[in-house]
This record gives structure tokens, C-alpha cells and sequence, in this order.
């Protein structure tokens, strides 16, 4: 059988997860601020599930890569933990046991046959640095992590060619600084946009030194991987599409601008600076940005975001916020996804593309997440105990055919990878909803593939569906 829709040649058929959502914390030198909240505030957690165990990677890589193997994935991406690799954190010496590990899941992966993207920071700060500096407000914490980074590269970039140095960022500053979803639930815009600055700068600096370890010369290649949450206005009036691109702005080109043009947006300093919280910098800092900008971009989509303008006076109990400049728009029968809550609009996955084509330079880049959470799967479970879980491949299939239409029409991407390839711990959801095309059984640790895993090992085999 043909395809209806193929892909470009050597197409990332892969999947994605992060060293604290699947490891564990078995044997780490430190404590992530996850880790942390969990000890003091469990009931913050679903099911009071913490990140202790998770999905056992750190006993099991070597079974779990190989059933990865088996569903045809051929490139893979996590993270290596602050926390795990790093044993000195002001001076950046490695955990000989973080050095074995990680060393240990690189081969694997390659002896599987896929490509591995090693990610350095996905929301887990090591709780010390957070204690002793108040984390990414401070740019000491921005040195410390290059010397991390640093490290990482020494040990791996012989062997690991695809590296990012953040992984949504964003999430850092609306859950820990504006939004009270992650530890430790500070409200403060001011200190938000701080952090924003910060990390951006501890991402240039991160790449900086890559350059100078000359990582380019094995083949390296460095990016950032950003949670794009495309802004769509209730209407074409002035106003709702001027609401738009703030929200477009602040949330998504904060970020995006830095990384691929090495400039912050005009509009968001404007703004910044109108209402006296525009980040301290310093022109040394703003030259760092500009000249060591990502070679690639990783673009996690989950849901778009729908605005309007104004129309309720904004509370300024709160400080500063970027909802200054936009209310939320409820958008009358949108498709949702009722466990997690999020609009499902398989569309965006077009629009991003065009964007990236016409507006980032045409910059190579790749669908880093992308999936389906969903609640108590097991009833979807067959006699031979796998879950039929169409309602997955029907909503992966619906956002590939968008993205194959991006790249028709000459958007340049290379990859496609889902969240996430075993079931896994999901933050303050702990385990709730399950993303994976293998299904993790929490009491046993029996790991289990889903019809999705046999479906995506198809397309991974034809390059299409
Ligand atoms: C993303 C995040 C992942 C994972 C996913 C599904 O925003 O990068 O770590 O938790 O959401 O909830």
C-alpha cells in the first residue's frame, strides 16, 4: 500500500521524555526543586504520586530502550539531570554514577539504532540553587548551569550531535513566577520577566560554550526546544488582533526571537519598558545573545491560545502581568480533550510551520512534543491486555497531516517526535493522563505496547501513513 502522506527523507520518527518524568531518583547527588515540593506538599501531586520511582528508566533503560526499538522509533530524546550529572554544582565536576548512567543510555540508544537528543534543563533546578540564589532570577545560576552544560558536552558530545539547552522554557516562568502551577509558586511579573531574560541569556551562554569546545567539529549541532502556543484572535477587528499579537509576543516570540534572530521582540520591550519591569541587562549580555543564536529549533504543540481584547478591567491586586493586555477568549465549540483540558487544533501544526518558513528564517526544526493525554486508558485495554487506543493514532494522524503540509509547501522540518514513549510522570499530574504508545503498569512496572506503538512503527517503516 502507498502512502497518502510522506515525508521528507530521513525523517525523525521519534519520541521524547525527560530524565526527571522517567528515571527516578535513585542514587542523585541532589534534590530538583520537584523533588522538593513533593517532600513538603505530596497532596500537590495526583494521586500523591511523587518523582521517586516514575517509570524506572534508571533500572530499566536497556529494556525500555529496546521495546523503543520495537515500536521503529529511530531517534529519542531526554534529559540529563542538573541533579544527577553534576555532584560539585558551583564548579560543574560530574557524579561519577551520573557519568556512568548517562553514558550507559547514550550507547543504548545508538546500539538501537536511534538518534539521541540529550535536553540539559526541563523545569528541574536543583532546589540548593534555588535556596542559596533564588534560581533563575539570579545570573549566577546562569553561570552555574554553563558550567553544567559545559560538563555535559566534555563527556557526551563525542557521541550525542543533537543538543538543546532548554526545554519550555516558558513553563518555568508561568509556573513558578505568575501562574502558581510549579514550585515555588511565586506571583511576581517583575521577577518573571527577569527570569525570561535570564534564561535566554543561560541558553546563548550554554551554546557560546559550545562553540568554543568546537562541538560543531564532531558533527554537534545545538538548539532550544519551546512549547509554541500559537495566539488566535476572536475576530479580525484591530483590537482583538492587536490582543493577539501581545499574547503572541509575550508567551511565544519571547523566547523564539532571542533564539533564532538573537533580538528580543521590539514590541515586547516597548511594553516592558512602558511598565517599568523590562529586565536589568547589560549591552556585553545583549551582544552574547545576538551572536550565538540555536542551529535548530524543537517546537513542542499541545494547544493553540484564543484571545480577545480586553474587557475586563485588569486586577492589579497581582502586580504586573502580561494579561495587562488580553482576556482570554472562550471559544464556542472548540474540540477539547476533556482530561487535560486543552483545546485540540490539529491546524496550528500548519500555521507554526508557515511561520518558522516565512518569519525564523526558514531554520531547520522539528515537532519536539506533540500527543494526548488521557485518563484511565486501561478500559480501552484488548483480551490480550493492549490498549486500543484509536482515539490517539486518530489525533496524531490529524496533526501529521497538517505539518505534511507545511513542509509541501517548503517549511524546513526534519522530525517529528511525540510526548513521550512510555507512559511517564507528568509534574504535578503525576500519572493522570498517559501520552505513551507503551503503557506503564505503576504497581508492577509491566510496560506494555499500545496499538499506537504498532501503528507508529508502520509509519516509522513506510516514512508516511
Ligand atoms: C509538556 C512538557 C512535558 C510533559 C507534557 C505533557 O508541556 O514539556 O514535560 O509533561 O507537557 O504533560
Amino acid at each position: 500500500m502507498s502512502n497518502k502522506y510522506t515525508f521528507p527523507e530521513g525523517f525523525w520518527w521519534g519520541s521524547a521524555t525527560s530524565g526527571p518524568q522517567c528515571e527516578g531518583t535513585f542514587n542523585k547527588p541532589h534534590k530538583s526543586v520537584f523533588d522538593y515540593w513533593y517532600e513538603v506538599e505530596p497532596e500537590a501531586f495526583f494521586d500523591k504520586v511523587g518523582p521517586g520511582v516514575t517509570s524506572n528508566f534508571y533500572n530499566s533503560y536497556k529494556e525500555d530502550l529496546a521495546m523503543l526499538k520495537e515500536i521503529g522509533l529511530n531517534s529519542f530524546r531526554t534529559s540529563i539531570q542538573w541533579t544527577r550529572l553534576i555532584k560539585d554544582l558551583e564548579t560543574g565536576e560530574p557524579d561519577e554514577d551520573g557519568v556512568r548512567f548517562y553514558n550507559d543510555v547514550i550507547d543504548e540508544t545508538i546500539k538501537n539504532g536511534m538518534i539521541p537528543v540529550m535536553n540539559l534543563h526541563h523545569f528541574d533546578l536543583p532546589v540548593e540553587l534555588y535556596n542559596k540564589y533564588g534560581g533563575w532570577e539570579s545570573k549566577h545560576v546562569v553561570e552555574l548551569f554553563v558550567n553544567f552544560a559545559e560538563t555535559a558536552f566534555k563527556l557526551f558530545s563525542d557521541r550525542v550531535k543533537y543538543w538543546t539547552t532548554f526545554n519550555e522554557p516558558m513553563v518555568v516562568v508561568e509556573g513558578q513566577y505568575l501562574y502558581q502551577f510549579h514550585y515555588p509558586k511565586v506571583v511576581d511579573g517583575r521577577k518573571a520577566v527577569q527570569v525570561l531574560y535570564n534564561i535566554n541569556l543561560a541558553s546563548a551562554k550554554a551554546i557560546k560554550k559550545f562553540r568554543e569546545l568546537k562541538c560543531e567539529n564532531n558533527g554537534g549541532k545545538i538548539g532550544i526546544v519551546l512549547n509554541l502556543t500559537p495566539a488566535y484572535p476572536r475576530s479580525n477587528s484591530e483590537e482583538d488582533l492587536r490582543a493577539s499579537k501581545i499574547a503572541d509576543t509575550m508567551f511565544n516570540y519571547s523566547f523564539l526571537d532571542p533564539a533564532v534572530k538573537g533580538e528580543f521582540p521590539e514590541l515586547l520591550v516597548e511594553l516592558l519598558s512602558k511598565d517599568g519591569v523590562l529586565w536589568e541587562s547589560s549591552e556585553e549580555e545583549l551582544e552574547i545573545i545576538k551572536e550565538n543564536k540555536i542551529d535548530f529549533l524543537g517546537v513542542n504543540y499541545y494547544q493553540p491560545r484564543r484571545v480577545k481584547v480586553k474587557e475586563y478591567e485588569f486586577d492589579e491586586s497581582k502586580g504586573w502581568m502580561p494579561e495587562k493586555y488580553f482576556d482570554y477568549y472562550d471559544m464556542p465549540n472548540k474540540r477539547m480533550n476533556p482530561y487535560r483540558g486543552w483545546e485540540i487544533y490539529p491546524e496550528s501544526m500548519y500555521d507554526i510551520a508557515i511561520n518558522i518558513r516565512d518569519n525564523y528564517n526558514n531554520i531547520p526544526w522539528y515537532i519536539s512534543e506533540n500527543g494526548m493525554g488521557v485518563e484511565g486508558e486501561e478500559k480501552y485495554k484488548n483480551e490480550d491486555g493492549s490498549i486500543q487506543d484509536d482515539y490517539r493514532i486518530e489525533f496524531l494522524e490529524e496533526h501529521l497531516q497538517y505539518l505534511h503540509k507545511g513542509i509541501e509547501e517548503g517549511s524546513n522540518c526534519f522530525g517529528y517526535h511525540s510526548w513521550t514513549p512510555i507512559d511517564c510522570w507528568s509534574w504535578s499530574n503525576a500519572y493522570k493522563n498517559r501520552y505513551g504508545y507503551i503503557a506503564l503498569d505503576l504497581d508492577t512496572q509491566k510496560k506494555t505496547i499500545k496499538k499506537s506503538g504498532k501503528w507508529i512503527r508502520e509509519v516509522s517503516k513506510n516514512n508516511g501513513f
